[in-house]
């Protein structure tokens, strides 16, 4: 038992940071978000207490701020600190990413310097195969693949921006730069629903005013002490979350 689920003893599916189990409810799954931590594509490995339920309680708060916004997402309740009940979807293997300044991948792929402002948010897109090495796809590929249909794909993109939109102005607030971020969707009864995470592991995120990271790159780049980082981030979005 855990909360009100009980979590069955081998999950669906064991991703790097969460493993997915059935429900006795068929629509839903329970999602464990584990104390793992990964870079490169597993390369790197580490495992942090609490950085689960951060990231979790993170998750939670964002999924809760874009339903209000009118954005379907996968989420439906918490039964543990760690632990998310979400509606069961059939997942599109894409990584939908939005960037608002050039950084990380960008920078090793075109000639731009990290941290350059760019006159509007871009969206890159890259097909999710981490034995291919994830790479980036485009719109006639997602097509001809049949991935999405012209008409699917429109509609992840505008939800993507959407997400940007109130996400940034939300961090603004806060002292916070939103630099990029993955998300991912699935569908179900014919919906697209935003699902996985938003958390610290799938954002970068930048202090306003010093231009210090509190996201994964702090464990990527060994910058200094990660759980620290994503509980400074929970402390300003959150403030009475009591982390
Ligand atoms: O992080 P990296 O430089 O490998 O890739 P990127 O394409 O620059 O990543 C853009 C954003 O998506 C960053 O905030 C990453 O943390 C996030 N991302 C992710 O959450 N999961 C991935 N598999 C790839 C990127």
């Amino acid at each position: 038992m855990r909360g009100t689920s009980v979590i069955p003893a081998k999950p669906l599916y064991e991703g790097k940071a969460k493993s997915v189990y059935a429900s006795e409810n068929p629509d839903e799954l329970i999602v464990v978000f584990r104390n793992d931590m990964t870079a490169f594509n597993g390369v790197k490995h580490d495992q942090f207490t609490d950085k689960g339920r951060l990231n979790a309680t993170a998750s939670e708060f964002f999924m809760k701020m874009l339903e209000a916004e009118g954005i379907p997402t996968h989420h439906i309740r918490m039964s543990a600190p760690d632990t998310m009940i979400v509606r069961r979807l059939e997942m599109i293997p894409l990584e939908v990413i939005v960037r608002n300044v050039a950084a990380g991948s960008m920078t090793k792929k075109y000639p731009v310097k990290e941290g350059m402002v760019l006159d509007r948010p871009v969206v890159t897109i890259d097909y999710k195969d981490d034995e291919r090495g994830d790479p980036m796809i485009n719109d006639d590929l997602i097509e001809v693949l049949h991935i999405l249909t012209a008409d699917e794909l429109r509609k992840v993109k505008e939800m993507a921006l959407h997400v940007n939109k109130v996400l940034t102005r939300f961090f603004d607030k806060c002292g916070i730069r939103l630099v990029d971020f993955k998300l991912e969707f699935g569908k179900a009864d014919g919906t697209i629903y935003l699902g996985d995470e938003i958390s610290m592991d799938s954002m970068r995120l930048w202090d306003k005013k010093t231009g210090e990271s509190f996201d994964k790159d702090v464990y990527r780049f060994d910058k200094g002490d990660v759980i620290a980082a994503y509980r400074n981030v929970l402390k300003r979005i959150i403030p009475d979350s009591g982390v």
